[in-house]
């Protein structure tokens, strides 16, 4: 799989880990990096938290969605998604088809004390365990999709990275 340079697609709730993950494995394939969150803001001259405060939630994800088709239009990537891009079927069906999906998943207290206080998530504002159990629900079914699943609580980030990389060779 790693002979056509297959991305490689990180999906999971916010605090999965997507992000650090995402770095280890692209050092270690010699891929390039993409974060989407990262890249839309870039795009957008604007941070996430603006976006939502400014243009909203529904713009937001119309513009995670042309970024998304834009970064799947390459290959040799490993690209760590916004925890809510697979809320759109449409996202779904250009990730299965423009790489190897991989979900990150993690017990909600990691999640909250992962992001604890980073000011970053606009949907976690007030960082309740409650409030991040409330969308762990709502999404509970989105992320299955993915060829390859991991938990993040169980695992160290390497660990984690060398599972994804053992079974993407
Ligand atoms: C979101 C996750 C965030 C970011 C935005 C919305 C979500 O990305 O895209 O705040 O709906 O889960 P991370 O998963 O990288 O935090």
């Amino acid at each position: 799989m790693s002979q056509s340079q297959q991305n490689i697609i990180l999906i999971g709730m916010m605090g999965t880990g997507k992000s650090t993950v995402g770095k280890w494995l692209a050092q270690q394939l010699e891929y390039k990096l993409v974060d989407l969150d990262a890249a839309l803001e870039e795009h957008e001259g604007s941070s996430i938290a603006s976006i939502f405060t400014n243009q909203g939630e529904a713009y937001f994800r119309k513009a995670e969605t042309a970024i998304l088709q834009q970064v799947l239009s390459g290959t040799g990537q490993v690209i760590a998604t916004g925890g809510g891009a697979v809320l759109n079927q449409e996202n779904c069906e250009l990730m299965k088809s423009g790489g190897w999906v991989v979900a990150l998943t993690a017990e909600a207290e990691d999640i909250a004390s992962r992001v604890q206080g980073d000011g970053l998530r606009p949907l976690l504002a007030g960082n309740t365990e409650e409030r991040i159990r409330t969308i762990l629900e709502e999404r509970k079914n989105a992320y299955l999709f993915a060829n390859y699943t991991v938990n993040t609580s169980l695992f160290s980030a390497e660990q984690v990275s060398e599972m994804i990389l053992t079974h993407y060779r």
